[in-house]
C-alpha cells in the first residue's frame, strides 16, 4: 500500500489537523511506502510574504517531526521540491472540464469569506490531484473537508485512464469516523482560516486561555445534558483516557456541573497529551541544518517516484519526452 498526504503551511497545525490527519500519517508510516509533504504551492494562493511562507514551511516540517513522523520510515518533503507535480498538473488541467472545478466548495467558501480570488484558488483541486496521482497513491489519510477533493482526483484519474489507458492508480480517502471534523472553539469546524483554532504547539498559557473561552450554551447548571453533540465534550474525549471520558459523560447526564470544570479538565488533558511532542519540538529547533537535510533527502526519493509516473502520463498523452 502506498500512502500520501499533505498539509498546508498557512499557519501552525491545530488540533483538527492532528486528530483528523496527522495522527493517521504517524500510524500509517509503517506501510510499504508513505509520502507526506508540506503543501507550500497550495499555500502560495494565500500567503504573499516569501519569508513568511518559507519559515512556515520549515516550522510545519519541524511540527510533523516532533509529532512523530520518522524520516527513516516515511518520505517527508516540500511540495515545491518536486517540479514533476507541477508538470503533471498542467497535463491534468488540459483535460479537466470547468464544470468539475465549479462544483468544488472550498474555493466558493474562500470567496464567500472575502479572500482574493486568484486563478490558483480555483484550480487548486487539480494540483491536489497531481500531488496524489504522481506517487501512485492508494490511500490518502485526510479529514472530512478533503473528501470532495479526493473524489475530484478520482474523477480526473478515471477520465484520463479512460482516454489514454491505465496510467494512474485511483486512490481512496481514509477518514476516521471519530475525528473526521474536529470542532473549533465556536463549535464550527476547526480551521486555520476561521480564527477558532487551537494550535498543537500553542504556548500552554495561551492554549488554556483559548480553552476557557470555548463557547458553551447558557442552560442552568442543574440541568442534565446530553454529552453527544456537545463540542466541549467532544474535544475532551479526544484527549482524555477512556475511563475519564465515561466519567465525564456521566457527569453531563447527572447535571449540576459547571462548564468551567470541564474546560479545566480539557486544558490539563491537552497539556499532558502534547507534552512529549513539545519537548521534541524544542530540541528540533536547535538543528536547522538537519531539517534541510531531511527535506533534501525526502525530495530526492519523492522525485524518483514522481518522475516515473510523470513519464508514464507524458508517454500516454503524446508528449514523449527524450530518454
Ligand atoms: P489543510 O492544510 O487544510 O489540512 C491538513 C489536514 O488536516 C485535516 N483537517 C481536519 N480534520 C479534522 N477536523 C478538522 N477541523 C480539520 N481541519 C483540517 C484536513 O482534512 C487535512 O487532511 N488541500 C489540503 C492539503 C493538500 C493535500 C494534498 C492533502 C494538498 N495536496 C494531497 C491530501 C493529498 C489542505 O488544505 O489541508
Amino acid at each position: 500500500m502506498r500512502v500520501l498526504s499533505g498539509i498546508q503551511p498557512t499557519g501552525r497545525p491545530h488540533w483538527g489537523n492532528w486528530f483528523g490527519a496527522v495522527q493517521q500519517y504517524i500510524a500509517l508510516q509503517n506501510e510499504d511506502e508513505s509520502y507526506y509533504f508540506v503543501a507550500n504551492l497550495h499555500a502560495l494562493t494565500t500567503i504573499r510574504d516569501g519569508e513568511q511562507l518559507y519559515q512556515n514551511s520549515l516550522n510545519t516540517t519541524m511540527d510533523m517531526l516532533a509529532l512523530g513522523l520518522d524520516p527513516e520510515k516515511a518520505v517527508l518533503f516540500l511540495q515545491s521540491d518536486v517540479p514533476e507535480v507541477s508538470q503533471l498538473c498542467w497535463i491534468l488541467m488540459s483535460g479537466t472540464p470547468m464544470g468539475l472545478l465549479e462544483r468544488c466548495v472550498s474555493y466558493k467558501d474562500k470567496i464567500a469569506k472575502g479572500m482574493p480570488v486568484v486563478t490558483g484558488l480555483f484550480t487548486y483541486p487539480v494540483l491536489q490531484a497531481a500531488d496524489i496521482l504522481a506517487y501512485d497513491s492508494n490511500i490518502v489519510p485526510v479529514g472530512e473537508d478533503q473528501k470532495q477533493h479526493i473524489e475530484f482526483c478520482r474523477d480526473v484519474a478515471n477520465a484520463f485512464n479512460h482516454q489514454y489507458g491505465e496510467v494512474f492508480v485511483v486512490p481512496e480517502p481514509r477518514i476516521l469516523d471519530q475525528s473526521a471534523k474536529i470542532p473549533g472553539t465556536d463549535g464550527e469546524k476547526m480551521s486555520k482560516s476561521y480564527g477558532n483554532f487551537i494550535e498543537v504547539f500553542e504556548p500552554v498559557k495561551s492554549m488554556k486561555k483559548k480553552v476557557m473561552r470555548i463557547d458553551t450554551d447558557s442552560r442552568p447548571m442543574e440541568d442534565s445534558k446530553e454529552p453527544e453533540g456537545d463540542h466541549l465534550f467532544q474535544l475532551y474525549s479526544l484527549f482524555a483516557e477512556p475511563d475519564k471520558v465515561e466519567e465525564m459523560a456521566a457527569t453531563y447526564r447527572r447535571g449540576g456541573f459547571g462548564y468551567g470544570d470541564v474546560k479545566k479538565a480539557l486544558a490539563e488533558a491537552a497539556e499532558n497529551y502534547f507534552a512529549e511532542a513539545r519537548e521534541r519540538r524544542t530540541e528540533l529547533e536547535s538543528d536547522p541544518d538537519r531539517i534541510r537535510d531531511i527535506l533534501n533527502e525526502g525530495a530526492k526519493k519523492a522525485r524518483a517516484k514522481a518522475s516515473e509516473v510523470l513519464r508514464r502520463a507524458q508517454d500516454a498523452c503524446g508528449l514523449k519526452p527524450p530518454r
